[in-house]
C-alpha cells in the first residue's frame, strides 16, 4: 500500500482491510451471542455517511433478524471534533419500544455518541447498544459504555472504509492516517 494525498493532507497505511475484517468477525460473532434469543428485531442504526461500509460488512455477518435504520449526523470539520452535532436527516420510522444498536464509524470525544443517545431515549427507544468500528479511549471523554469496538487506535486522524477528510476518502478499503 502506498501514501495517499487527500486535499492538503499526506495520509500513510494504517490498517488493513483483512485486519478490519479479522476485528469484524470478531464483534459480529459477539453480537450474535449476545442478540440470538431476541424476542423482537432489534434496529441496526447506521449513523451516515461514515458508517455505512461497516455497517454493511457487519450486517451480512449477523444470523439474527434485525431492521436497517439510518440517520445524519454531522459534527466533524477538517480533522477535528467541533462538538456541536446536527441531525442532517432523522429516522425516518417510529422506533418506541425498540432495541437499537448503533453502528458507528469512530468514536473520539464521545460527543456525537452522547447526543446521539439522548435523542434516541427521547424518541422513546428501549434498550441502547454501542456498535462502533473504531474507538480512540484516550480522547473518549464520556461515561457511557462502548458495547462493542472492533478496534481500539491511538488518538490519530484517520480516512477511508467510510471515514472521511473533507469528504474525500471514504471509498478507501483500507484505512490511512494523517502522515
Ligand atoms: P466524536 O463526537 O468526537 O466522538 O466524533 C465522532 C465523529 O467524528 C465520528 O462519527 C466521525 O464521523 C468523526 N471522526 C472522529 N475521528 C475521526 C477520524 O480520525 N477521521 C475521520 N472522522 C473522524
Ligand atoms: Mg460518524
Amino acid at each position: 500500500m502506498n501514501s495517499i494525498t487527500l486535499h492538503d493532507k499526506t495520509f500513510v497505511p494504517f490498517i488493513s482491510y483483512s485486519d478490519l475484517m479479522a476485528a469484524t468477525d470478531k464483534v459480529s460473532e459477539r453480537l450474535n451471542a449476545a442478540h440470538r434469543e431476541d424476542k423482537k428485531p432489534p434496529i441496526l442504526l447506521c449513523v451516515l455517511n461514515g458508517a455505512i461500509m461497516y455497517t454493511a460488512e457487519l450486517m451480512k455477518r449477523l444470523d439474527f433478524q434485525c431492521e436497517l435504520m439510518t440517520i445524519k449526523l454531522s459534527s466533524y470539520s477538517g480533522t477535528s471534533s467541533t462538538g456541536h452535532i446536527n441531525i442532517v436527516y432523522d429516522i425516518a420510522s417510529d422506533i418506541r419500544g425498540r432495541d437499537v444498536i448503533i453502528c458507528e464509524d469512530i468514536i473520539d470525544t464521545g460527543a456525537t455518541i452522547k447526543f446521539l443517545r439522548n435523542h434516541l431515549k427521547e424518541k422513546g427507544a428501549d434498550k441502547i447498544e454501542i456498535c462502533t468500528m473504531l474507538f480512540k479511549p484516550d480522547i473518549y471523554k464520556e461515561d457511557i459504555k462502548i458495547d462493542y469496538a472492533a478496534m481500539e487506535i491511538p488518538p490519530r486522524f484517520i480516512v477511508g472504509f467510510g471515514l472521511d477528510y473533507d469528504e474525500l476518502g471514504r471509498n478507501l478499503k483500507d484505512i490511512y492516517v494523517l502522515k
